[in-house]
């Protein structure tokens, strides 16, 4: 899913983080080394490199909540996955900011407590960026997936209270190749229009597995493969093809009428939105 705060389709989040990470691992770090070794010039080193820790942690913070609110696949293992790591981080940041407060003068040691949330905020951080990697090399979160003939990323989001009737003007009939795709964004429901040999189609962005996002599979011949396992639906009825998911996907009604492409909403949705 491709990242939501970027510079031309390069995720932001990822090229700041290693910032934060590498300032306050080495503020904890520098701080065990001068403690053990009688090295107080280093005390001094440690402590700026803490506050510098902290102020680029909150600069890298804004993109990442921004792909965690508009990247990260909703009601998914990926989603509680970024909880995790957002929990992870912010407790960290949070343990080094103590430390920092409780510190007794840039050219002094760090008491014994401060020391020691440091350490945790280092154990912390590791496992917050285990959880990152995960994100990015399992779930492939802002990851901007280019297979043959998919064409570029597309994405259209109506405000909540848009279907103001039960169909959605999806977009001009011919912006979509054949086998190409278009994530709609209508309040909270993801739905995935896509363009078939037979025609369009419009079908549940969410794959029923752990919440895959099937926009950001490969369709071919009326299916479409989710990327996270590989289940396969039939973008038509919404059956499943092949597992490991079990349950079809929802499929929705499609009509083109004056050159544009129309999908209609079940009323209850509408009235949700
Ligand atoms: S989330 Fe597992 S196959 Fe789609």
């Amino acid at each position: 899913m491709r990242s939501s705060a970027n510079i031309k389709g390069h995720p932001l989040h990822p090229m700041l983080i290693p910032f934060p990470f590498a300032y306050l691992f080495g503020s904890a770090l520098i701080n065990v080394w001068a403690r053990r070794g009688g090295r107080s010039e280093w005390y001094r080193t440690a402590s700026h490199m803490s506050v510098l820790g902290l102020g680029s942690a909150v600069v890298a913070a804004v993109p990442g909540l921004i792909d965690y609110a508009f990247a990260v696949p909703p009601k998914s293992s990926a989603r509680r996955r970024a909880t995790s790591h957002m929990f992870a981080n912010l407790s960290a940041v949070g343990l080094f900011a103590a430390a920092r407060l409780g510190r007794r003068g840039d050219d002094r040691p760090p008491s014994a407590a401060a020391l020691a949330a440091e350490l945790c905020g280092a154990g912390l951080l590791a496992a917050g960026g285990w959880l990152g990697g995960t994100l990015v090399y399992r779930n492939q979160i802002a990851v901007d997936h280019r297979y043959a003939d998919a064409g570029k990323w597309r994405v259209k989001t109506f405000s909540p209270d848009t279907p103001g009737s039960q169909e959605v003007d999806a977009g001009s009939n011919d912006e979509l190749g054949p086998d190409q795709m278009k994530l709609l964004r209508i309040g909270a429901r993801r739905i995935v229009l896509a363009r078939t040999d037979s025609g369009h189609v419009a079908f549940d962005d969410r794959c029923t597995h752990t919440g895959g996002p099937l926009a950001d599979g490969a369709l071919a011949c009326g299916v479409v493969q989710c990327p996270w396992h590989g289940s396969q639906f039939n973008v038509h009825t919404g059956e499943v093809k092949r597992g490991p998911a079990e349950e079809g996907i929802k499929t929705y009604e499609v009509t083109e009428r004056s050159g544009r492409v129309w999908v209609r909403l079940p009323s209850e949705e509408v009235s949700a939105s």
